[in-house]
């Protein structure tokens, strides 16, 4: 009923490297091709964890945008802008909070993690408590279908398809609702109407998934109905509700395959991060003395790929016959590591060189960012207001 559309964010709290290029970025380069995409800084949610430490959020967020862009995210098929220049995300955070349990923010697995993890901070703030519900709000408000995210997010997903559900049972009773329904079933025409009929039976007394997916089909087709009435009546398949929120799905990203110099994962934190526009002198330096096989200590000594944080980059970045070359040369002592390596400098640096290249003009000139940034605030903020008008009008605030 409500178009499809992809909402993700992340949280601006360093600078992004090849390990957040080869997970989450390349995903949403791929998916700004096949749907409209929002992707947004989340700078609210980095307070929740850097509260005492502000300045990191702000430069981090013009960095990491620059690397957005850097990385291929293309601002003419994407909306990009900054959370908490849209404040109806707030809005719409404060007032899902009203109805929702504080135990299901307690049981989301990234909370007890994240205030064992991050001991030296005091995470037992109302702030953190709230991350997965602002994260709700985030997407809610643009009715996004798809949310491209890492499995440890897949719980807050979970999370927000409850919210919204919870949200259209409790506000989406409409008065007159039934008799609303009933009379846009009259307006689809006797034929499918009748269908519409029998398929809402079907659905609802039998419980068959594919009478709903083929009502649904049919509403989509039905080009006369107004905005209202479609929603009536999609809302009206599944129930005698208004469906205000849209639950959204988690588009799983695939796991990083590139680790960190170490061979643990890729962070900041641990000092094994390539960054995304390291300069090349830095990368060739970080990858001639990265740590390969323990055991292969002369350059005689035979090593094995498998214990080789190296052998792990071949798989990211080269080909089956350049890897080939890798297990003989080093299986049989016959290359030495640097040999072994070169090849990974020249494909690193190769990946590298169009995103200095797009980042060039914007870093000659910042304010190119700020504009791609405030049209995509403008955009956003328009949906987000849509939005907020029927959940105003569902909650009874819609004062005259
Ligand atoms: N919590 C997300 C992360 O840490 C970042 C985020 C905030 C987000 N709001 C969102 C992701 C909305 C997807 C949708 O990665
Ligand atoms: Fe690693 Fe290559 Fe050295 Fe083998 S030859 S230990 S794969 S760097």
């Amino acid at each position: 009923m409500y178009p499809d559309r992809v909402v993700s964010g992340m949280r601006p709290t360093g600078s992004m490297h090849l390990g957040h290029y080869h997970g989450a970025l390349k995903n949403w380069i791929k998916m700004q091709t096949e749907l409209p995409c929002l992707f947004f800084v989340a700078d609210w949610h980095a307070l929740t964890t850097h509260y005492d430490d502000p300045t990191v959020i702000e430069r981090s967020t013009w960095e990491m945008l620059i690397d957005w862009l850097a990385a291929g995210i293309d601002p003419s098929q994407s909306t990009l802008f900054i959370q908490s220049r849209v404040p109806e995300h707030a809005e719409l955070h404060l007032l899902l909070s009203m109805a929702t349990p504080l135990g299901w923010l307690e049981r989301v697995p990234t909370y007890k993690d994240q205030i064992d993890n991050l001991s030296n901070k005091d995470l037992a703030t109302y702030g953190f408590l709230g991350y997965p519900l602002l994260q709700a709000a985030d997407v809610l408000i643009y009715r996004a279908s798809q949310v491209p995210v890492g499995e440890d997010q897949v719980p807050h997903i979970e999370m927000m398809r409850e919210i919204a559900r919870r949200f259209n049972h409790l506000y989406g009773k409409e008065k007159g609702f039934e008799e609303k329904a009933q009379e846009a079933v009259k307006k689809l025409g006797s034929k499918r109407a009748r269908l519409y009929n029998e398929l809402r039976t079907d659905y609802q007394q039998d419980g068959k998934d594919e009478a709903l997916e083929q009502a649904k089909a049919m509403l989509d087709d039905a080009q006369s109905l107004s905005m209202g009435d479609r929603e009536r009546l999609f809302g009206y398949l599944e129930g005698s509700r208004k469906l205000i929120l849209v639950e959204p799905q988690a588009r799983l990203t695939e796991a990083s395959r590139l680790p960190g110099l170490d061979g643990r994962k890729m962070s900041k934190s641990y000092g094994n991060a390539i960054a995304l526009r390291e300069d090349k002198e830095s990368v060739s330096k970080k990858i001639k003395t990265m740590p390969t096989d323990p055991a292969r200590v002369r350059r005689s000594d035979a090593g094995d790929p498998n214990r080789c944080p190296a052998w792990q980059f071949h798989q990211v970045y080269s080909d089956a016959a350049t890897q080939a070359w890798v297990v003989k040369g080093c299986t049989s002592a016959g290359i030495g590591c640097i040999e072994c390596k070169q090849p990974l400098i020249d494909a690193i640096i190769k990946e590298q060189e169009p995103m200095h290249e797009r980042a060039q003009p914007y870093l000659d000139d910042p304010s190119l960012v700020r504009a791609i940034v405030a049209d995509g605030n403008d955009v956003a903020r328009k949906l987000a207001l849509e939005t907020m008008r029927d959940v105003r009008e569902a909650m009874g605030l819609a004062y005259p």
